[in-house]
């Protein structure tokens, strides 16, 4: 049985032992897993600790101005760093999914590591790693199981140098929320939902563009808040919607339109290897459906996904 307050102290007194005085970078991704390993290494090595916050003009709406200024507010040294731009151009055109995990990868690697240079003589990496990711990128080596590679582990290019620290490689999700809850993180960070790091790029189904982005943003964000006004949202492991690459027939007032279908899901799980659709209420998705429809312009159809994970996953791509 786990003790969180253990947990912590033994932890903190284990990196200031390993980190010394040690400068130690850290990226941020406004989740769960790396807040609590960001907030743990503060309490060991304070100051010594450089995060960075990357916005990939992928994240939930508005969700970068509001995470880093969340993050900032807890005393972390965290530098945001706007390359939107960026990752959207090299996306430019990209349809195939693996494709795109690879594309973001690899611009994350390039903005951190450009980062990571101007801190002089930083000697650690550290992630927010959890025992799930090990198991999984442990299980991703068959080529079968080449199904999605999950970006967050490994993938360190050699030219970086660095050591790595994982504070939480060896816990689960809701362990890391109790740490985090002894930490004296704000209980709303803690339940956030899970969100894969190459964000509403793998929820936008075929390529990518600025209008895509910006829909599916407004869509999610009226989910997304609709789950919270309900009570929905902590009931729930996690939900968000996808762009689809159709567009449908419909009917406003005289006119015919012929406008994007969106789906919305919402799982349970315990740790995401397998999860099954919620029952959301009725009531609720009708509110949603028609919330969705009035406010954001281009869409015209909302379905829900009733598929469980296996055979289905919990992400469309
Ligand atoms: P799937 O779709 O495989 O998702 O059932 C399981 C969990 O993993 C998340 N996910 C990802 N996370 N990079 C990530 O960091 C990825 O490429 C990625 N793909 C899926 C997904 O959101 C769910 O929580």
């Amino acid at each position: 049985n786990f003790t969180p307050n253990a947990f912590v102290t033994d932890m903190v007194a284990e990196l200031k032992e390993k980190l010394q005085d040690d400068k130690v970078v850290l990226g941020l991704s406004g989740g769960v897993d790396s807040t609590v390993a960001a907030v743990l290494l503060h309490q060991a090595i304070g100051k010594n600790l450089y995060c960075i916050f990357v916005n990939n003009g992928l994240l939930r709406k508005n969700e970068f101005q509001s995470v880093l200024n969340q993050y900032k507010g807890m005393g972390l040294n965290v530098k945001g760093v706007d390359a939107e731009d960026r990752f959207l151009s090299e996306l430019a055109g990209v349809s195939d999914p693996e494709t795109k995990r690879k594309i973001i990868g690899r611009v994350f690697i390039e903005v951190f590591d450009d980062e990571s240079h101007l801190i002089e003589d930083v000697k650690w990496l550290a992630q927010g790693t959890i025992y799930p990711d090990v198991i999984e990128s442990v299980s991703v080596k068959g080529p079968s199981a080449t199904i999605k590679s999950h970006h967050n582990v490994g993938g360190l290019p050699d030219y970086m140098k660095l050591q790595i620290v994982e504070p939480l490689r060896m816990l689960f999700k809701d362990e890391v929320r109790r740490v985090g809850a002894t930490l004296g993180i704000d209980p709303e960070l803690l339940g956030r939902h899970p969100f894969p790091g190459p964000g509403l790029s793998i929820r936008i189904l075929g390529d990518i563009t600025p209008e895509k982005v910006q829909i599916l943003q407004d869509v999610d964000a009226v989910f997304i808040e609709g789950l919270k006004s309900w009570g929905l949202y902590d009931k729930v492991w996690q939900a968000g919607a996808i762009l689809l690459p159709v567009n449908s027939v419909g009917v406003m007032g005289d006119e015919r339109t012929y406008e994007k279908v969106v789906a919305l899901r919402a799982v349970e799980s315990t740790d995401g290897m397998t999860a099954d659709w919620v029952h959301l209420p009725y009531d609720f998705l009708m509110k949603i459906s028609n919330e969705i429809i009035n406010k954001v312009k281009g869409v015209n159809r909302v379905v829900y996904d009733i598929s469980s994970k296996p055979p289905a996953t919990i992400e469309w791509e």
